[in-house]
């Protein structure tokens, strides 16, 4: 995340802008509300079905009250923080992603620590991720059980999908800022390959997704960047917390990549490089009242 193009870090600005980058490839017109244009679809090899004629904001409002609720306890989740409760999230994600508008719960005061982990889909529609307790990742490298160093929490293939809640996703990355190459090598045991300090996870990544909606929770101090979504379509960010601190090594808040019609509002966002970053292969982003400091703002392209 060097700082070509961009002067300066700009400390505690307020935003209201709207930016609409057109790839070469995908130049798509935008209705006023942004959800109505017939698209093609971005995901590439993906069967879903993008065309779509009526302009909505369903998506906000996808919690269901009446949904069948998968709570993590019940999937055998200690919630204590110290114990890996791997397993039962990605039991219980399984048990609620077969079920349509399946809301999965983590409750306040829940502590679920766990490993790197994908969430995969496709899913039945309408699942929904109530976060209300804490998500946290296990403390730095040398408890980093799997060799998976692109992201802590991999979402992937899921469309029609929510996150919410007042609860946090908290990345522990200050085990991870300061480290060198070559500690980081001594510390993730058992590898051949070479690793360098890039090599740090992001805390959320969304692959390969349409239609997803994060909203309300806070996301804390990834080892890298804290949210990013790559070759994603539909992608609504709102009242969202994301914070890292300034001094943080190349901990972005929102990465974009290869990605459609993508709103972000209503944030604060402070953290140790861009508040967002907006790389290679994205149309029709849409950024409004976002607060960024400290951090480098927002930057376009790679
Ligand atoms: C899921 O939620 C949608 C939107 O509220 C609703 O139209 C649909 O009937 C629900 N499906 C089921 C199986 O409950
Ligand atoms: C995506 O959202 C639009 C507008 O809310 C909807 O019409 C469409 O069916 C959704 N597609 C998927 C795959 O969820
Ligand atoms: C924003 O998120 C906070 C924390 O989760 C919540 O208390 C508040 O109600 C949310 N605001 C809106 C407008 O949804
Ligand atoms: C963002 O905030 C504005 C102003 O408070 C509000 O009108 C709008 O509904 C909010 N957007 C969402 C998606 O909550």
């Amino acid at each position: 995340m060097s700082n070509n193009g961009v002067p300066n870090p700009i400390h505690y600005w307020l935003l209201s802008i709207q930016i609409f980058l057109f790839s070469s490839s995908a130049l798509n017109a935008r209705t006023a509300h942004g959800w109505g244009t017939k698209h093609q679809n971005p995901i590439k090899g993906g069967s879903h079905n993008l065309g779509h004629g009526s302009s909505s904001s369903s998506v906000y409002d996808s919690y269901q009250p009446y949904s069948p609720i998968f709570d993590v306890p019940s999937f055998g989740a200690r919630g204590d923080g110290v114990s890996d409760d791997s397993k039962a999230f990605q039991v219980t994600w399984s048990a609620a992603c077969a079920v349509k508008n399946a809301t999965i719960k983590i409750p306040s005061k829940f502590r679920l620590l766990i490993s790197p982990i994908t969430l995969q889909g496709p899913c039945e529609p309408g699942l929904v991720l109530q976060i209300d307790g804490m998500i946290v990742a296990p403390g730095g490298p040398r408890m980093w059980l799997k060799p998976e160093l692109l992201q802590w929490i991999n979402f992937k293939n899921l469309h029609d999908f929510v996150i919410q809640g007042r609860g946090t996703i908290n990345g522990q990355g200050s085990a991870w800022w300061w480290i060198t190459p070559r500690i980081l090598q001594n510390q993730l045991t058992n590898r051949n390959s070479r690793y360098d300090d890039t090599m740090k996870p992001t805390a959320v990544r969304f692959y390969s997704s349409l239609n997803l909606t994060i909203r309300d929770i806070q996301i804390q101090n990834s080892p890298r960047c804290h949210l990013k979504f790559d070759n994603c379509a539909g992608v609504k960010v709102t009242n969202l917390s994301i914070s890292s601190p300034g001094d943080s090594p190349n901990t972005d808040g929102i990465h974009l990549q290869n990605s459609q019609r993508v709103e972000v509002e209503n944030s604060t966002i402070s953290c140790g490089d861009d508040c967002i970053s907006i790389q290679t292969g994205c149309s029709d982003v849409n950024i409004q009242n976002i607060k960024c400091g400290p951090g480098h703002g927002i930057r376009h392209g790679a």
